[in-house]
């Protein structure tokens, strides 16, 4: 009977499923409810290969705003515990763009708007595990949430990466950037403050540029400017640019900034 092998069982790690964000300096190993999965506070998660591909998802109170909670205008002093900048991201999905974001801009505060309950926690988990103070997300619609809770002129930069396009014309009517939308969007920015918008839609985008225009005695265009958490090559850093990239789409990019009126 050999007794310097070790029997490889169905119970070993086998597998590092995917590898999501660069390694920050500390790394905790959090077990999760199925001890079946080890996830890895980091980012990695590795499974048994005789595990669930499931990852266990947490909503930080640290990180998440509640709906339920907010009355009135958010007050970003009490919610940041300083008064800085604050920039809004409407549409986070996984939050890939606030959290290299969120890091490459510690100055700034950062509010992600995300609807899609889904990408929502998904975001707030990775926001979480990362430990940021600079960034909250909340789920909820952006245009009755900016309406309702964002005082007027207190935005430093609306960042609009790849919203949905809605490509069929009966559709039209629920896209973000249309011109009923305009009133909310321009009256959270302070005067001199930015709006930044990216879409591989080109329909979408012409339909962009005209309301931008319409709104040219408010809005004067800019130079797009590449946000710092972006990597080399891209426009955003966001994952559906990653993704548009990768099937060499042409994405389109706009910047306006809120004149004095
Ligand atoms: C095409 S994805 C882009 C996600 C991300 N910006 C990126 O570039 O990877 C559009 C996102 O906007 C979200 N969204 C759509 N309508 C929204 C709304 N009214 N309020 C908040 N988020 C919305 C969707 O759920 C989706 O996650």
């Amino acid at each position: 009977m050999p007794t310097n092998r070790v029997p490889v069982r169905a119970t070993l790690v086998t597998l590092v499923s995917e590898i999501y964000l660069p390694l920050p300096t500390t790394s905790r190993l959090s077990y999760n409810a199925t001890p079946k999965n080890w996830i890895l506070a980091t980012g990695f998660r590795i499974l048994e290969h005789t595990g669930t591909m499931k990852r266990t998802i947490k909503e930080y109170d640290t990180i998440v705003l509640r709906p339920e909670d907010l009355s009135g205008h958010l007050d970003f002093a009490r919610i940041f515990g300083r008064q800085h900048s604050v920039h809004l991201e409407i549409g986070s999905g996984k939050g890939t763009f606030l959290v290299h974001q969120a890091q490459a801009q510690p100055e700034v505060d950062f509010l992600g708007i995300e609807w899609a309950r889904k990408y929502y926690r998904y975001a707030a988990d990775r926001l979480g595990r990362w430990g940021l103070t600079n960034v909250r997300i909340i789920r909820a619609d952006a245009v009755t949430f900016l309406a309702e809770h964002i005082p007027p002129g207190s935005i430093d930069c609306l960042h609009i990466y790849f919203p949905d396009p809605w490509p069929k014309k009966r559709h039209h009517k629920r896209r973000l950037l249309q011109q009923a939308n305009m009133g909310v969007l321009i009256g959270c920015l302070r005067v001199g403050g930015e709006m930044r918008i990216a879409t591989d839609h080109a329909g979408y985008f012409a339909q962009i540029e005209d309301v931008a225009a319409a709104s040219g005695d408010q809005l004067e265009r800019i130079a797009f400017t590449r946000p710092a958490g972006a990597e080399e090559g891209e426009l955003t850093g966001t994952n559906f640019e990653r993704k548009y990239i990768r099937d060499q789409r042409t994405i389109n990019t706009l910047a306006l900034r809120k004149r004095e009126t």
